[in-house]
């Protein structure tokens, strides 16, 4: 069973088991199960070490769900709010990866990084912080983006219309070629990095770098590390390309 299948059975039964744990109270002490669920799943929540995230979105659950239905809201909004989330965030879904942007800290350290006069393509590039922050501080640099995510796409996109040296395209990363880029850009989340790093070694320049946010390569330790004093504790990792693989 994939990976992803068995975190959705989980979360289900928490709720299910969140409820029946709240039953017999709920009946002994006639207050509404609804009322009781949410703090007996975020327990279990807890319990299975889930991210605050989830373990909130477990206390008001199922309480919103009965709250929608009682407003009894025509089903087409509801396929609006699914496609509009899919729009914003579609790769959450798709790649395991979810819209969240860069810092303005590591923004300020990425700039120290770069090379002068580099080509940098950011992969995944969401609505363009990387690409418009670093193109005020560093003029020099030929910026290009690539996403896939229909609204950060349009508003990257958009942006771009106004800055000389930055280009978005609406591009699969994994069938963007590095072949061009001086330094390689992510911030996307542990699952795709393995393949990443393929990509990089048989794509990028003898010379290029990759610098990922946050997310290391499994059994390939970066050659530098610039932790970041943001409130998420980013950390920037740089790799230069393997010589064996030039
Ligand atoms: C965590 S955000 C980072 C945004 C931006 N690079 C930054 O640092 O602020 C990752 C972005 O990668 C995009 N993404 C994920 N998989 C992608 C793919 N296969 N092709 C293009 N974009 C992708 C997502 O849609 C999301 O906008």
């Amino acid at each position: 069973m994939s990976l992803s299948i068995r975190r959705w059975l989980e979360h289900g039964l928490v709720m299910v088991i969140g409820l029946l744990l709240a039953w017999p109270v709920a009946v002994s002490f006639s207050v509404p199960a609804l009322l009781l669920q949410g703090p007996c799943a975020l327990v279990l929540s807890r319990f299975r070490r889930h991210p605050w995230s989830a373990s909130l979105l477990h206390l008001v659950a199922l309480p919103l769900l009965w709250v929608a239905l009682m407003l009894e809201i025509t089903p087409e909004w509801y396929l609006a709010l699914a496609v509009l989330t899919f729009a914003i965030s579609g790769n959450a879904w798709r790649e395991r990866v979810p819209l969240f942007l860069s810092t303005k800290a590591t923004l300020s350290q990425l700039q120290h990084i770069v090379p002068e006069k580099a080509r940098l393509l950011d992969l995944g590039c969401g609505t363009g912080t990387v690409l418009f922050g670093l193109a005020r501080l560093r003029p020099d640099l030929v910026l290009t983006g690539v996403e896939n995510s229909m609204i950060p796409y349009l508003i990257a996109r958009i942006r771009a219309c106004f800055v000389r040296n930055v280009q978005v395209k609406f591009a699969n990363l994994w069938q963007t070629s590095l072949q061009e880029a001086d330094i390689v850009y992510c911030y996307l989340s542990p699952e795709p990095m393995p393949k990443v790093w393929q990509q990089f070694c048989q794509q990028a320049p003898a010379h290029g770098q990759l610098i990922s946010n946050t997310f290391t390569i499994p059994g390939q330790p970066a050659q530098q590390s610039f932790p970041i004093n943001d409130r998420i504790g980013s950390c920037l990792y740089v790799w230069q390309k393997p010589k064996d693989r030039a």
